[in-house]
């Protein structure tokens, strides 16, 4: 695992993102198929909405994480600094990128610890992929004093990787003993092709406590590893996954409470996404790029905008928590309509089963 790896994600996933525009009108993406019914009449007080969120036996301030990204290079340690600035800032929790770096050489370790260091009471998540050993897990635990343990699931990647793994059949039963091995909560997560309703519950087997949908509409990795091909053989896997709202609807009530990330634009997603059965939201690709252009301060005020407008759409909502929000009545159309008839998910009219 090279560090110049590590560089390529970030300079073509900025690319992906600053290809699109940040402001409105916003490009158009998945969650544009998931609208609220307007009740004028639903409003409360912003007095009595709170952000603070519950599931799998976390507690977290607001619905909001940085998700994973990087770390194992020089340039991506400064990352992680100004990542871990801007979380200590405004309370979100925060995600290490893959530690395989580290695993594979300790000597990057100053790259991934200013994730604790710049962040000393945050809620900080250690990333490792499924073929780490149970010990290399407790190591990537301990490095971080890490709360939470993500696996990230990452077959389309692995594939389209020029050196990729190959070799994906052993890793239910190392996620399982991962689980056992380890003393924090493990969180399942994609990378952006999204988990089905099927491979949530087998999951649910395995001792993992939340899983991340992490599905398709944001940062694409089928992209990122066929940007890294000389020929970019791949280029027909670009559509490959389940988006992050159709991710959500098929692994809600499948035995594990669900994050969502993939593709979030703004505050209205997150809501989108808390409706569709979501306990908290994650983004990477948008807020890596905010930082890259306009550094730690742009970041803070982006996220600090981002809590603010979701209290706002909360209040208009009449929702006093972000789990309020499963019980909005949505509207669910086009393509993620066909998606859910196929798939025999029933949508009923007021909210969505948790
Ligand atoms: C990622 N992502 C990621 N995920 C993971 O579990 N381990 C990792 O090491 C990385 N590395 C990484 C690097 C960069 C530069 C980006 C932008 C993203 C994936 C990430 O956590 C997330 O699942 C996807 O990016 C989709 O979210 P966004 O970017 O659309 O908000």
């Amino acid at each position: 695992m090279s560090g110049s790896r590590k560089d390529d994600h970030v300079r073509l996933a900025v690319a992906q993102h600053q290809a699109l525009p940040a402001e409105p009108p916003y490009p158009a993406g998945p969650f544009d198929e998931v609208r609220f019914i307007h009740h004028a009449l639903a409003g409360t007080d912003r007095a009595h909405v709170s952000l603070r969120t519950r599931f799998g036996g976390l507690n977290w301030p607001v619905p909001l994480y940085i998700n994973a990204m990087t770390g194992g290079s020089p340039k991506t340690g400064q990352i992680n600094r100004d990542l871990a600035i801007a979380a200590h800032a405004t309370g979100v929790p925060i995600a290490s990128g893959s530690m395989s770096p580290y695993l594979k050489d300790p000597s990057t370790a100053d790259t991934f610890t200013p994730l604790r260091e710049h962040n000393p009471d945050g809620f900080v998540i250690a990333n490792i992929n499924a073929t780490a050993t149970a010990d290399q897990a407790c190591r990537a635990v301990a490095l971080l004093q890490a709360d939470a343990l993500q696996i990230h699931l990452n077959t389309v990647q692995e594939t389209v990787m020029p050196e990729g793994d190959r070799s994906f059949a052993h890793w239910p039963a190392a996620i399982e003993r991962i689980t056992a091995a380890v003393d924090v909560p493990v969180i399942v997560k994609e990378v952006g092709f999204g988990l089905s309703g099927l491979t949530v519950a087998q999951l649910a087997g395995l001792g993992v406590r939340v899983a991340d949908v992490a599905g398709r509409g944001g940062t694409n990795f089928a992209r990122i590893e066929n940007g890294r091909r000389p020929h970019a053989d791949y280029a027909y896997l670009d559509d490959w996954g389940l988006s992050t709202p159709e991710a959500l609807l098929d692994a809600r009530g499948r035995g594990l409470p669900l994050l969502a990330s993939g593709g979030i634009r703004h505050p209205l997603d997150i809501a989108r996404a808390l409706a569709l059965g979501a306990h908290a939201v994650g983004a990477s690709g948008i807020f890596l790029t905010t930082l890259l252009t306009g550094g730690t301060t742009a970041l803070v005020q982006q996220i600090t905008t981002w809590l603010d407008q979701l209290t706002a759409l909360m209040t208009l909502l009449g929702t006093h928590s972000p789990a309020d929000l499963a019980h909005c009545d949505v509207l669910i159309t086009g393509s993620l309509h066909r998606f859910c008839a196929q798939r025999h998910i029933e949508l009923r009219s007021q909210g969505a089963s948790r």
